[in-house]
This record gives structure tokens, sequence and C-alpha cells, in this order.
């Protein structure tokens, strides 16, 4: 095994956090589906997707050092939410959660002189610029459209179909 214990066990914690991040934007995306908004249901939908893939990306790396998998339950995540901004609030706060998480994996790779586990993290410590920041261009979009949640849908679905072109 390439790697500590100690730094596998952190890493399968990882993998448990960003399950539970998948099952948190799969329960986000199915209450916009509740409130009829079907362009954030769907963003939300492929956000869940997304944390799988970091997941499993991180079972890969495991496996490639030789390194054990432990696969715990996934909490139940929150189902209800208030309003579209309470919903956009609570990703946000899971992504500056799971930033928090990355960070405090360096941190333990950098003490460890485990320059293989500290060279596979850079990824997620980019991903998580690129996620705090999408999220919080969401939140303040939410915020300046106020009740008119539609003109929501409709500038992601002009994002999106920008992202096509
Ligand atoms: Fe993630
Ligand atoms: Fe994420």
């Amino acid at each position: 095994m390439m790697i500590s214990q100690k730094m596998n066990a952190k890493l399968s914690d990882q993998v448990a956090a960003e399950f539970y991040a998948s099952h948190k934007y799969l329960a986000m995306s199915c209450a916009f589906d509740r409130m009829g908004l079907r362009i954030l249901a769907q963003r939300f939908l492929k956000q869940a997707d997304e944390e799988r893939g970091h997941a499993l990306k991180i079972v890969g790396f495991l496996r490639d050092v030789g390194g054990a998998v432990t696969l715990e339950a996934v909490d139940k995540p929150r189902a209800d939410y208030g309003s579209v901004e309470e919903v956009v609030q609570a990703a946000l706060d899971s992504e500056l959660d799971i930033t928090r998480r990355i960070n405090e994996l360096v941190t333990q790779a950098e003490g460890e002189k485990d320059y293989a586990t500290r060279s596979f993290l850079q990824w997620f410590v980019d991903e998580q610029v690129e996620e705090v920041s999408t999220m919080t261009d969401l939140l303040n979009l939410v915020q300046l459209a106020g009740p008119n949640v539609l003109q929501v849908e409709a500038a992601l679905r002009h994002q999106m179909l920008a992202a096509k072109d």
C-alpha cells in the first residue's frame, strides 16, 4: 500500500462525503421538480451525477495505491425546502463544507509527505473553486430575481443553450 492507514481512512470518509453530496443534490433536484422548476431540477440532477463521479474518482485512486475501500451508509438528505433561495443556499453551504474537507485532506497529505495523494487532491482543490464560484453565481441570480423564479429558469436555459454553441 502506497498510502498510510490514516490517509486511507480519511479518503474513505471523503468517498462517503461525496456520495452524501450526490444524495443531497438529488433531493434538491426533486424539491425543484415539486416546485415545477424543470431547468433547476435538471441542473441539480446533473450535479448529483458529478458528485457520484467524484466519489468514484477517489475509489479509483484508492485502488491504484493499493488502499482499501470501505463504503459507509449514506445519511438521509434534507427533503423539504421553503424556497429556491433556501435550496441554493444549502447547496453553497455544502460546497463550502466539501472545500474545507478537501483542504484538510491536503494538510494531512502534506504533513505525511504523501506526494502521490497531494497531487491527486489538486484536481479536487481546483474543482471546488469552480463549484463554489458557480453556486455563488446561482445564489446571486436567485436573489436578484426575487419572487420571479421563472427568470432564473430562463437565465439557466439561456446559459445551457449558450454552452452548447
Ligand atoms: Fe464533489
Ligand atoms: Fe461539489
